[in-house]
């Protein structure tokens, strides 16, 4: 598979950093075609809801000429985005949900007979770490990640949430293994 990886957090060597890391060797080691970006080095401005991409329903027709629409191009061509954040206030990190409104460019008409997307039936998974549980903290992200599938019509691929992280020294061999397996589910 043609898979992108995009990343909403800072922090290079962070926790989130580190177990895209092991998503990306795993992925790659089974043959997969795997592209890491970090959406905080990129330029990408909030959508303008100005509407224009939706008369351009065969490309990504974005009226704005940031890094956003090479990202979008790259993400069309993929089977499978997996998209990773640290948890910020209950959230993506701001990068990374600012590129989601973005994608407002590639569907049209939702909730119309007429509904079509440059991406349906693309695999999206979510990876996301934070310093809380899961229980009362991280849903919402989780919850609003199952809804984008719908105007995008894309398939939902899978969903991690590492909850309690402190430092990337502390993740442990178990956490490995479920990040790892985590991998081999979304592209299967
Ligand atoms: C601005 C900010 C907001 C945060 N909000 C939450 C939160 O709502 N829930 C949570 O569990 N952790 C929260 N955290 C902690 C981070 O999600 C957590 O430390 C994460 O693993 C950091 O990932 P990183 O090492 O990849 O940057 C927040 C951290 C920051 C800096």
């Amino acid at each position: 598979m043609n898979i992108i990886m995009l990343h909403g957090g800072a922090r290079k060597k962070g926790n989130t950093a580190t177990a895209a890391g092991w998503v990306k060797d795993e992925l790659s080691s089974l043959g997969h075609q795997v592209e890491s970006i970090d959406l905080f080095d990129k330029d990408i401005k909030g959508c303008l809801a100005c509407g224009k991409c939706k008369e351009t329903p065969d490309k990504v027709g974005c009226v704005q000429k940031d890094d956003a629409v090479d990202i979008m191009d790259k993400m069309v061509a993929s089977d499978l985005v997996l998209f990773t954040s640290p948890l910020y206030f209950w959230g993506l990190a701001g990068p990374l949900k600012t590129f989601i409104d973005r994608t407002y460019s590639l569907y049209l008409d939702y909730h119309q007979p007429t509904h079509a997307s440059l991406v349906e039936g693309q695999r999206q998974a979510l990876l996301v770490t934070g310093a809380g549980p899961y229980e009362n903290n991280a849903e919402p992200v989780f919850f609003a990640f199952n809804r984008l599938q719908a105007p995008h019509k894309a398939v939902r691929a899978g969903e991690l949430y590492l909850g309690k992280c402190s430092s990337p020294d502390d993740m442990d061999v178990a956490t490995k293994e479920q990040v790892l397996a985590f991998a081999r589910e979304i592209v299967s």
